[in-house]
């Protein structure tokens, strides 16, 4: 058997970690966060592709094409967790094991962000632990 493969989608404005919101999200950028991944997949014994996106249909695209092929999708749809039916039926449709992931705690800010249109159909999220959240979904990504 080869090592699992894990897929780990990041949503749109991802891409302008330690430019935005700091405050909120922190220093680290987009591809230190992708460098830490990488290291953390390694160390676990994972494969790990990473995808990012701005566009809803594009994040379709991505999980339409690869997600069957991964053992676990870890995915933050960052703002389109809170809108998006397409993602979450795109989730469904590939029949692959989710776990959402986010920087922020989405309970402890504006209301729209409390509802999500993935936690129900993930195996978990890990929420609120800043870019250490992916870590800890990808130590959970072992054993599911
Ligand atoms: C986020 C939380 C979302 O509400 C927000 O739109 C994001 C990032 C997070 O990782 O904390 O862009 O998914």
């Amino acid at each position: 058997m080869g090592r699992r493969k894990v897929l780990v989608i990041h949503g749109p404005n991802l891409n302008m970690l330690g430019k935005r919101e700091t405050g909120i999200y922190g220093d680290l950028d987009y591809d230190g966060l992708n460098l830490k991944i990488v290291e953390k997949a390694g160390e676990l014994g994972l494969e790990v592709e990473i995808k990012q996106s701005n566009h809803e249909g594009e994040l379709v695209d991505i999980i339409q094409s690869q997600g069957s092929m991964a053992d676990v999708i870890i995915i933050n749809p960052a703002a389109y967790t809170h809108t998006s039916i397409a993602i979450r039926d795109a989730l469904l449709a590939v029949n692959t094991k989710v776990i959402e992931t986010h920087i922020s705690n989405i309970h402890k800010r504006e209301e729209f962000r409390r509802h999500s249109y993935v936690s129900d159909i993930a195996v978990g999220s890990v929420i609120g632990f800043g870019p250490d959240s992916y870590m800890l979904a990808l130590t959970a990504a072992v054993s599911i």
